[in-house]
């Protein structure tokens, strides 16, 4: 999928193709050098993270192994309410391991903030976080985000792996949606 298209539905790409690799390439390579020696579990947060799990995965040179959750925010519409069910839970058992939670974006934070919670119960090693994306101006709960990718304004934006009622996920881009698209939502 390219821009071609669905050209009428995106207002503008917000980040290309290039500069995500560039971006990717320049934490892929501060994860290297953090963790240097030792083991990680990457955990990507379905649906969302699979192309930055991916991508980034296939550019670190410490030994990972990765794993994936699914979980689903209670309450009303697109906005995450902070109380989350478990979809799909982890097949891992993350007692001593250093643990890196791969997210596509955080927005309020909330799912973050109670999957960090959930993880850190479990007796990890460490967990971390690396987010390709993250909307500061949208933040609800302060949280230590180790590895951002980019700071963005709180715009609707889809594409690698970021959806609008599942669609736009394959884009390989990140790009605003026009308004008309999600008007009705
Ligand atoms: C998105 C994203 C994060 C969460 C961030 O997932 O992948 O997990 O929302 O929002 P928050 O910071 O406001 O809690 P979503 O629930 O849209 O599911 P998806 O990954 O399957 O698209």
């Amino acid at each position: 999928m390219d821009a071609s298209d669905i050209s009428d539905d995106l207002d503008q790409v917000l980040l290309t193709e290039d500069q995500l690799h560039q971006r990717l390439d320049e934490l892929a390579a501060t994860i290297d050098a953090d963790y240097a020696g030792r083991e990680l579990l990457l955990v990507g947060v379905l649906k969302g993270a699979v192309m930055v799990m991916a991508d980034l995965a296939r550019r670190l040179h410490v030994p990972v192994q990765m794993d994936w959750m699914a979980v689903s925010s209670y309450g009303s519409g697109t906005k995450s309410s902070g109380v989350v069910r478990i979809l799909k839970d982890l097949d891992t058992d993350v007692t001593g391991q250093h643990v890196l939670i791969v997210e596509d974006i955080v927005d309020s934070g909330l799912t973050l903030s109670w999957l960090l919670a959930n993880l850190r119960s479990r007796g990890p090693a460490s967990v971390e976080v690396a987010t390709l994306l993250r909307k500061p101006e949208s933040a609800k709960v302060s949280l230590d985000v180790r590895y951002v990718g980019f700071d963005i304004p709180p715009a609707f934006v889809v594409g690698y792996g970021l959806d609008h009622d599942q669609r736009y996920r394959n884009l390989p881009f990140v790009a605003t949606l026009a308004p008309h698209v999600y008007a009705d939502d």
